[in-house]
């Protein structure tokens, strides 16, 4: 068995860093890709649905595949500090990985709507964590800004490193699969990681390494489906926090990819997430965060569009750890407090005696 060596030098001839890059890694990448066969069933028509597991990275998410990239390059030219616009996961990425680079990391984050566990990371990876009052986008507009004026480097997924590291997780399923899923389903935010999907699967279908690309399905929350209005939405509102977006930064990308691939947007509710959300913990073993479930949702609300005997894959894009309060609070399961310490009092709870 090979140790993994992380997805720069995995993927090396495919991406853009040269025998000087300084690479800059956690061993991120190589996540898993999971039958899912209690989803695979509620589909049916011998569709088989698998999900590419990506909260399985260092920090949690598939950020750690752009960051490892955007910071290896930012070091790589000389940058002493990183900033970023961030519903969490970025930030808590940039920050893992600037610091581990020996830069500065400042992340710009709306007050009040991100994940616990995300705020928790970036703190204690030692990022300069700037909550304003304001969203995600308002957040964007003041980093871009920065990145003009100041000597910070932009790790958003504007930075074209970031697309360039995202697009291994599609090598990953092609590797896996043998060839490309019939679709790719994901959740929506920015659109960085469905254009970096697509820019994967081209790059793998050029060199030959699968014969077909999939249609690429787009997700968004209902309350911010910027790609379902057709423009942006001025307060997008979810309990997906992740992609609780308006202004999507990587807008004309994923309109070439949505054509390109015949793939298409839709919206799910945020009952719809969680109904997803509590199907992959409780059916399949899998911890994913509500954003992540978008996927599955999706999935499971366009079921009858889906072709017979197809190979599916959803992005899982980040770990259920991420946000223990909404798991806390959306759960339909509850804890069984205030039981007195005794065997017998246990087996009458358990329902055994
Ligand atoms: N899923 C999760 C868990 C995310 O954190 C994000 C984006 C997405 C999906 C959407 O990906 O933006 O490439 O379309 N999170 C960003 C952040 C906005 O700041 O962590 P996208």
């Amino acid at each position: 068995l090979k140790p993994w060596r992380g997805l720069i030098e995995t993927y090396r001839p495919y991406l853009p860093v040269t025998d000087t890059t300084p690479v800059i890694t956690l061993l991120e990448g190589n996540t898993p890709l999971i039958p899912v066969p209690y989803i695979s069933q509620q589909i049916g028509r011998g569709v088989k649905v698998l999900v590419k597991y990506d909260g399985l990275n260092p920090t949690g998410s598939f950020k750690d595949r752009g960051m490892t990239m955007a910071i290896s390059k930012a070091v790589e030219n000389g940058a002493k500090a990183v900033i970023c616009a961030s519903t969490g996961n970025t930030s808590a990425a940039a920050a893992a990985y600037a610091r581990r680079g020996k830069m500065r990391a400042f992340v710009i984050i709306p007050d009040g709507y991100v994940a616990l566990g995300k705020l928790a990371q970036a703190l204690l990876y030692g990022a300069e964590v700037i909550a304003i009052d304001g969203n995600f986008d308002d957040a964007f507009k003041i980093v871009r800004g920065m990145a003009e004026n100041y000597p910070v480097t932009l790790v958003n997924s504007v930075n074209p490193y970031r697309l360039e590291g995202q697009k291994t997780a599609a090598f990953e399923v092609v590797d896996v699969l043998g060839n490309a899923p019939d679709w790719l389903c994901i959740p929506v935010g920015n659109a960085g990681n469905i254009s970096a999907y697509w820019m994967g699967f081209c790059q793998y279908h050029g060199l030959g390494k699968c014969d077909r690309l999939p249609k690429m399905m787009g997700f968004q929350a209902a309350g911010a489906a910027p790609f379902l209005t057709g423009q942006p939405v001025p307060h997008p509102e979810t309990l997906a926090t992740a992609i609780r977006i308006g202004n999507p930064a990587n807008w004309n990308k994923a309109w070439e990819t949505q054509k390109a691939s015949h793939g298409a947007f839709n919206g799910v509710t945020d009952e719809e997430i969680l109904a997803a959300y509590r199907m992959l913990a409780s059916q399949e073993g899998i911890f994913c965060e509500p954003a992540s479930a978008a996927s599955v949702a999706g999935l499971l609300k366009v079921k009858d569009q889906v072709p017979s005997e197809a190979t599916v894959v959803c992005v899982l894009t980040g770990n259920g750890l991420k946000d223990p309060d909404c798991a806390i609070k959306h759960s339909d399961n509850q804890l069984k407090s205030g039981i007195k310490a005794d065997l017998a009092t246990v087996a009458q709870v358990m329902g055994f005696a």
